[in-house]
């Protein structure tokens, strides 16, 4: 028991989604979230710039004393997950991605094929099948790339003849033909959750659609009942929501990903960024 904030990070406010499904399950915790507005979309950008831009954001989270690290972003998760962990474990710090409770529930279930969708960072780094072939290496992994689905949901097309449009065409893709479950491995999929599961009820295939933000979500609260560093609930939580560039449409659109409207708080913490060498100076 103690009263250190779980510390989550995002490269926006799709990350949102994971920090909803976290308070659900453990409501007596406190969180400091981190979305990266100033540099997404993470999907698309290269595995070592996502790994930068992570290991900066772990570090601001391991100063504000953060007992554990959640990367609730697929894209970092797929390649920064290894660097932001040892990091963390110089401060006895654990530190919990998006993949592994995923892999581990995929394997459970015994399924003999599935389909992985998420950005073309999460589909490319190939993370989701490995980890799933080194448990299970009869199992069928199908995984596609659907870059326009993160985009479409943070500007509101959730439901409606766009968003369907959009949907049916990836998920006719010959790739998921067969598929028994689909795991939505990105932070905005929850949303469109019920959209997808229409498109397999009208073709009356029985696909099971699973939502990585709630499976993680159980997965913290074992693990924090594991190490006895659950929070103890008697102070309310004031929870803190940072992001690296603020507009006042993020902090709108926060209202799509979490159960309310939330306040945001502009951060600094990548302004060195135009003095690092490896990062050419605005001109
Ligand atoms: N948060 C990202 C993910 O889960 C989606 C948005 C982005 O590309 O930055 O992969």
């Amino acid at each position: 028991m103690g009263t250190r904030p779980i510390g989550i990070f995002d490269s926006g406010i799709g990350g949102l989604t994971v920090a909803n499904a976290v308070l659900k399950a453990s409501p007596g915790e406190k969180l400091i979230y981190f979305g990266d507005t100033a540099h997404l979309p993470y999907g698309e950008k290269s595995p070592e710039t996502i790994r930068r831009y992570s290991q900066t954001i772990a570090a601001f989270l391991l100063a504000n004393d953060c007992k554990l690290i959640i990367i609730a972003c697929n894209s970092a998760s797929s390649v920064a997950f290894e660097a932001v962990r040892d990091q963390a474990a110089e401060f006895g710090v654990p530190v919990v991605n998006v993949i592994d409770p995923v892999v581990e529930f995929v394997v459970k279930r015994g399924y003999h094929k599935v389909g992985v969708i998420g950005t073309r960072a999460t589909i490319g780094a190939q993370v989701f099948p490995q980890k799933i072939l080194a448990l299970d290496p009869k199992m069928d992994v199908a995984s596609l790339a659907t870059p326009l689905l993160a985009p479409m949901i943070e500007s509101g097309f959730v439901k409606g003849d766009i968003s369907r449009l959009v949907i049916e065409n990836y998920l006719e893709d010959p790739a998921l033909e067969q598929i028994e479950a689909l795991v939505l491995a990105c932070t905005h999929y929850p949303l469109i959750k019920d959209e997808i599961e229409n498109f397999y009820a009208a073709k009356g295939l029985q696909v099971e659609i699973l939502a990585t933000n709630e499976i993680v979500a159980r997965y913290v609260h074992q693990l924090l009942e594991e190490h006895g560093i659950q929070r103890s609930s008697e102070n309310k939580a004031i929870h803190h929501f940072y992001v690296s560039d603020y507009t006042e449409s993020f902090e709108q659109t926060t209202r799509l990903f979490y159960t309310k409207e939330v306040p945001l708080e502009q951060s600094f913490i990548f302004r060195e960024e135009a003095s690092d060498p490896e990062e050419p100076s605005p001109v």
